[in-house]
């Protein structure tokens, strides 16, 4: 039987581990996307590096070189997408807040994993912001892309227990591992969901 198969691209900025887990489940037959393209805003990053081992095309578009003009950016962003004629966008540690040009290409289309379990800690440093407000339960979350920060509804999540003796590094690479299986997972149930 053929699967119907979902065109995905993928933006990140640096290390790429949420980037890797996401083209090896789509590497699986039953797996019913295709991750036809990955973009970074930074230049000569692992992410990319990964991306090309698996033989994904790759493109770097530099925001820096569009001097504040975050439509240029984007627009710029969205040509290569519809090249690729890409139906889904995961964000895997993409540092820059979307703007209305990419949201308004992919209403309901933009997916993100955050580390923290929202609505907690939006933003940055959300392992040090746990170690100062002394929760005891932690996590990441899997979430549609809105324009407001890491505000959209909430695909699923994970969770971790802090203890005692945690650092935020530590607790990082905790949660890291709890991305690293939401991710496809959550990645695989929207693509099922879409094409029922
Ligand atoms: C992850 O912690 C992710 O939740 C956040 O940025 C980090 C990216 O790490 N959005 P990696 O590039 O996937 O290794």
């Amino acid at each position: 039987m053929h699967m119907s198969q979902t065109n995905i691209a993928i933006l990140l900025s640096g290390r790429g581990s949420n980037a890797k887990k996401l083209m090896e489940i789509a590497q699986s037959d039953d797996f019913p996307g295709k991750i036809v393209v990955v973009i970074s805003n930074n230049p000569d990053v692992a992410g990319l590096s990964i991306a090309k081992k698996f033989n994904i095309p790759t493109y770097t578009i530099d925001h820096r070189l569009y001097h504040g003009d975050r439509d240029g950016h984007e627009q710029e962003i969205v040509s290569i997408l519809q090249k690729y004629n890409v139906q889904i966008i995961c964000l895997a540690g993409y540092m820059r807040l979307l703007k209305h040009v990419l949201l308004e290409h992919y209403p309901r289309r933009i997916l993100n994993i955050h580390p923290s379990l929202l609505p907690a800690f939006p933003g940055l440093n959300t392992h040090e912001h746990a170690l100062e407000r002394g929760v005891k339960i932690h996590g990441c979350t899997v979430h549609i892309v809105t324009p407001g920060m890491d505000e959209g509804p909430i695909l699923d999540q994970r969770s971790v227990r802090v203890s005692g003796n945690d650092t935020p590094s530590s607790l990082a690479d905790k949660v890291l591992a709890q991305e690293h299986e939401l991710y496809p997972a959550a990645l695989k149930n929207y693509l099922l969901q879409l094409n029922s």
